[in-house]
């Protein structure tokens, strides 16, 4: 794993873009896995900034994200289908059909779940996956235990998940308890995964993901057997590490 230090979030996410758009350059019909929370919303910003500025085209590109709340559908504010197209997808040239968020509101969860998988197959899989990662060591909403082998599934959320992210709902009751995630094979399948981690309650666990054993009790742990990771992290999150 390569990490690369910045001094703030800013930072952070300015990097972050340099990094994607870099591989678009390269690769304009890139697979770009997505993720959602707090973290990646100022690499966003960047990222729409710089296709005002220089033009930077998405319209050969195909999205995936790794996750979305069971119950939410696309027109809810909630809904992480709501934030890409808030945060990103509304303000680029990307082709709306080429943007993939697992179906909330889908009938069939379990069925969508293989589907969700077979069109990554289809697709040749992602490129480039970026990550957040949750104090507790998830990723997508891959919860500690699940199985390193898991594909896209569904999840019930920890009560420290639910907990985290209920200041984006109006209260925690409001907090889906359920949600679809790209498995941890799933993610782990991404030819290259660039993770980002911000702030001060990010510092635990990124000490363990960086120091800790490879376990299923920490599903980030993972990344180390992967051959293609790099890290950016601010000051706040490395501490003295
Ligand atoms: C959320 C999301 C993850 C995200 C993580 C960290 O629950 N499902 O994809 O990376 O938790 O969120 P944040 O960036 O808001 O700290």
């Amino acid at each position: 794993m390569k990490i690369l230090k910045v001094s703030d979030y800013a930072e952070m996410s300015s990097k972050a873009a340099e990094f994607i758009i870099g591989k678009l350059q390269h690769n304009p019909k890139l697979n770009l896995g997505l993720a959602t929370g707090g973290t990646p919303v100022g690499l966003y910003e960047q990222l729409v900034k710089n296709h005002k500025q220089n033009n930077t085209s998405y319209r050969n590109v195909t999205t995936f994200n790794l996750d979305e709340y069971i119950g939410l559908s696309g027109e809810n504010p909630n809904s992480y289908r709501f934030y890409m197209n808030e945060q990103l997808f509304n303000h680029i040239d990307i082709q709306k059909s080429n943007t993939f968020v697992p179906l909330g509101d889908t009938q069939n969860p379990q069925q969508f779940c293989v589907e969700y998988e077979k069109l990554l197959a289809a697709h040749g899989g992602v490129d480039l996956q970026i990550l957040g990662i949750g104090s507790n060591g998830h990723i997508g909403f891959n919860e500690p235990y699940t199985s390193f082998q898991s594909e896209t599934h569904l999840v019930e959320l920890e009560a420290s998940t639910r907990e985290a992210n209920a200041r984006f709902f109006n209260s925690l009751d409001e907090v889906p308890t359920h949600a679809i995630t790209m498995g941890i094979a799933s993610i782990m399948r991404s030819k290259e995964i660039l993770l980002l981690v911000s702030g001060e309650s990010k510092r635990d666990a990124l000490v363990q993901l960086l120091q800790g054993d490879v376990n299923e009790n920490f599903p980030a742990s993972i990344l180390r057997t992967h051959p293609c990771v790099t890290i950016i992290a601010d000051k706040a999150a490395i501490g003295k590490i």
